[in-house]
């Protein structure tokens, strides 16, 4: 694969929900094998990007592109089959299924052999939810839910993961574990676009952050430099200057 051509690439997109747009003539590159997290306020449109990039929204104008072709307005099914994965904000599971069967739908479009050979892998992943297997999923605790949620996207091996907010729910040791296995994945390969509010400990396991302000790009950077600049840290991290702002 060429290596300039970036893996995502938004070019001026305009999108939103029936007459509301919410991006903005939104521009941003997402490097392969990156992990770039996508942090801004409540509202700010980080988890219609992911709605965009799914094809969950069609984009008014602008394009949206994926290792250089064009899919704007391409549907889930083929988006899915170029490789792409979205585990969404929330909770995504048929609850009155088992876990194992929420896994298999998971590999709808990878035919049945082939998902039955890969869950087993997919579980050496979480432990608790392995051991949960033949439950219904609504009687897993929030955080194994999620986890399996993201075992479920994983079963695809997708070349993008598309992730809003995995830590919600789950315990810090687990959201470190999630955190060290989305880097795995990256630095196999994968390119992940991450939506997190957990600021600190996401920009850890990054590459590069993207901030949205009512659905306009307002900062993109290296990680480290994020986290090694006192003024990012008041803007974004809420340190120790935006505590005191707030008492005053
Ligand atoms: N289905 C919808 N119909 C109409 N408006 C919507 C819909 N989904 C989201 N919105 C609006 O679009 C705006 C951006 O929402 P979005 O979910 O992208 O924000 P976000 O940055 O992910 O916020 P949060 O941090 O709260 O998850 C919000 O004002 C929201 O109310
Ligand atoms: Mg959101």
């Amino acid at each position: 694969m060429n290596a300039t051509v970036p893996c995502i690439e938004f070019e001026d997109v305009v999108a939103g929900y029936r007459d509301f747009m919410i991006l903005n003539n939104l521009s941003f590159q997402v490097r392969t094998g990156s992990i770039t997290l996508l942090i801004g306020p409540n509202g700010a449109g980080k988890s219609t990007v992911l709605k965009t990039l799914f094809g969950l929204l069609k984009p008014r104008q602008g394009r949206v592109r994926l290792n250089g072709q064009d899919i704007s307005g391409s549907t889930q099914k083929s988006l899915l089959a170029q490789g792409i994965a979205f585990v969404p904000q929330g909770r995504n599971l048929f609850g009155q299924l088992s876990v194992y069967e929420n896994l298999e739908l998971g590999g709808i479009t990878l035919g049945m052999k082939t998902t039955h050979e890969r869950i087993p892998e997919v579980l050496e992943f979480f432990p608790r939810v392995k051991e949960r297997i033949h439950s219904r999923a609504a009687s897993l605790s929030g955080g194994e839910q999620k986890q399996l949620e993201i075992g479920r996207a994983l079963l695809l091996r997708p070349k993008v993961l598309l992730i809003d907010e995995p830590s919600i729910g789950l315990s810090p040791i687990v959201v470190k574990d999630v955190f060290k296995l989305l880097r795995k994945l990256a630095d196999q390969g994968t390119t992940v676009l991450m939506v997190e509010q957990n600021v600190k400990s996401a920009l850890a396991c990054s590459d590069d952050a993207i901030a949205l302000e009512s659905g306009r790009l307002v900062l993109h950077r290296p990680a480290c430099e994020i986290l090694a600049d006192p003024t990012m840290e008041r803007l974004f991290l809420g340190g120790a200057h935006a505590a005191n702002a707030a008492a005053a």
